[in-house]
């Protein structure tokens, strides 16, 4: 379906043509005046600088051509030049009942030519929790996800295990100092290494930190632990049995959280999966002369003559021969290129990381591994605050496990929930864990992903404001609504959106109305927070206008039936909004 700015820009462009002037200066936006106009037109006032003439005089002349055109209800030419349209009420009821034909897609239409999209969210770091600082990735990259597959693209999910490096090696050796009878550990072992983990996921979760705690302090410590990640990395098969077991246990645990969070991966590929393709990556850049030595490293110059700040070289491997970070997502494009042709990469991290990812980017490009139909975006998320307007933290100030925090959540809405009324115990819970995700997400993707924000649980959780609870509120009370009516009698046959008769009635239908238009700009921008902008304000119309009209006492059978559509439309607007942002409502709250 046709964007409804467009359809009305059309109009207006063809009135400027109908009167000599260039179809162009018809567009048209929302309003910034609600109060005196639904629609505007400003183009009179750059056409009279090319055709020498009053604003107003062309303004005038539009307007009058509009005057028949039964899309408005009227089209005024008001001083100095601008053109105000009100919508006619038909058409707008005429609009939104093409909408509600879609039940699926309520007119938004997929994208004509759709892409393979990968989108690398997550970044959880094996047999470490994931605490906070992992949430923001989590939450964003999903809903960035839902938004390209909503408009019809292939996107494909990778979470990007941290499962390659020190951590693994500090694992081994303080493993090796708990149990060295291992068969692990012996060098000599021929068989088959046990299928059963010789750890529990609460055990592995214990050993990382006093390992790194240790390896702080301890020097030799440290020194076993590095040999341990370079003799793993070299191919040692007992490290390299023991890693599979970390792998699937934590692998395991993380997928136990995240489903709590409603977030899934296509893929669970980790850092480990890309060093098979260092060698051969290393060798071309060498050979092509893109790399080169210098001070022992092995690096390629990235840095480009429009450069404003210094681009330092993208260092491939360390002089010792290790590989790096960077080694491992360079890697990484290449077998994403390899497996997948995608057309665009998203990264969405912490924008601290920025700089590095320009350098990863620009050298991916200078060496070839990705061309230029390819693109590559780093989608950079600010940090969450706490009240304090410093990095989130717990009470004792140490870092707050994701599980922690979200159970705390959970609780505090089950009391929410239990203080209003009596409910069984446990829908109270399962309702409780519906509308806590919607608070914790809302309240982040509301915020524009790259900026800062305050995690508030006070706000987020609250049932009025600019939060999830609210926007789930009002899904619920129109779903009890068209219970209610389900419960007294059917849809009359014939059954139709009927045109507004109150302001706020036809308020909310010109927030509905922007919805094909929103979704896609949101798609395009990245962007779930345009998603959460719209929801809150479709909410609040809404909202008003139920608090105006009468709809189950509404005598008129017919009048009362398009009320019902029309809250149906609501509702189902409301529901794809959130499911793009990756929560749901419950029947009851
Ligand atoms: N594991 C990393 C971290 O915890 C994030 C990974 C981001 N993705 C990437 N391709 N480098 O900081």
């Amino acid at each position: 379906m046709q964007k409804l700015l467009d359809l009305i820009s059309k109009e207006a462009m063809a009135a400027f043509e109908a009167n000599g002037y260039d179809g162009t200066y018809g567009k048209v936006t929302l309003s910034n005046r609600p109060d005196l106009c639904e629609f505007q037109c400003n183009g009179a006032l750059a056409a009279a600088k090319t055709y020498k003439c009053a604003p107003f005089q062309i303004a005038g002349k539009v307007a009058e051509s509009l005057k028949g055109n039964p899309m408005f209800a009227s089209a005024e030419s008001v001083n100095p030049g601008f053109l105000n349209l009100v919508l006619s009420p038909d058409f707008l009821a005429g609009y939104l009942q093409e909408m509600a034909a879609d039940e699926e897609r309520l007119g938004c239409g997929k994208c004509a030519a759709p892409k393979t999209i990968m989108i690398d969210y997550g970044g959880p770091n094996v047999a470490k929790p994931l605490h906070v600082g992992h949430l923001r990735s989590a939450i964003i990259g999903e809903s960035v996800k839902r938004l390209g597959k909503f408009m019809g693209h292939s996107v494909i999910g990778d979470v990007h295990l941290g499962d390659w490096g020190l951590q693994m090696g500090l694992i081994i050796t303080e493993l090796k100092a708990r149990k060295p009878e291992l068969v692990y550990f012996d060098e000599g072992y021929q068989e088959e290494y046990p299928k059963e983990p010789p750890f529990t996921i609460s055990e592995l979760e214990e050993i990382y930190p006093s390992a790194s705690a240790r390896s702080k302090e301890d020097e030799a410590y440290k020194d076993e632990a590095m040999q341990a990640t370079y003799e793993l990395q070299h191919g040692r098969k007992g490290y390299q049995a023991l890693l599979s077991h970390i792998l699937d246990v934590s692998v395991n645990d993380l997928k136990r959280n995240y489903e709590d969070l409603n977030v899934s991966f296509e893929l669970w590929k980790g850092e480990s999966d890309a060093q098979p393709y260092i060698p051969d990556m290393v060798r071309k850049m060498k050979q092509e002369g893109f790399a080169y030595l210098s001070d022992g490293a092995l690096v390629v110059d990235v840095k480009e003559d429009t450069d404003t700040k210094e681009i330092p070289p993208c260092m491939i491997l360390k002089s010792d021969g290790a590989s790096l970070y960077n080694t491992t997502d360079l890697a990484t494009i290449v077998w994403r290129m390899k497996d997948y042709r995608p057309d665009e990469i998203i990264y969405v991290v912490d924008k601290r990381q920025e700089l590095y990812f320009t350098q990863v980017f620009r050298c991916a490009r200078k060496t070839g591994l990705v061309g230029p139909e390819t693109e590559l975006t780093f989608l950079g998320f600010g940090t969450m605050n706490g009240k304090d307007g410093k990095p989130f933290k717990t009470r004792e100030g140490g870092v707050m496990r994701l599980e922690y925090l979200v159970s705390g959540i959970n609780d505090e809405m089950y009391k929410k929930i239990t203080d209003n009324h009596t409910v069984e115990e446990e829908e109270a819970r399962k309702t409780a864990k519906t509308v806590a995700l919607s608070a914790i997400k809302y309240g982040d993707l509301s915020n524009q992903a790259s900026k800062d924000y305050i995690f508030d649980i006070d706000r987020f959780t609250s049932f009025e404001g600019n939060t999830g609870p609210y926007i789930l509120y009002t899904v619920v009370r129109i779903k009890s609504i068209l219970k209610k009516y389900q419960a007294m009698r059917e849809l009359p046959s014939g059954a139709e959106i009927l045109p507004a008769c109150t302001g706020s009635e036809k308020a909310l239908m010109l927030e509905i109305s922007k919805f094909n238009g929103m979704v896609e700009n949101a798609y395009e921008e990245a962007a779930p927070h345009k998603v959460c902008s719209y929801i809150y304000d479709l909410a609040n119309a809404f909202n008003h206008f139920y608090h105006e009209t009468k709809i189950m006492a509404e005598p008129d059978e017919m009048k009362q039936a398009g009320y019902i559509k029309l809250l149906w439309l609501t509702k189902r607007a409301l529901e794809i909004c959130i499911d793009i942002l990756g929560f749901e409502a419950p029947e009851r709250m």
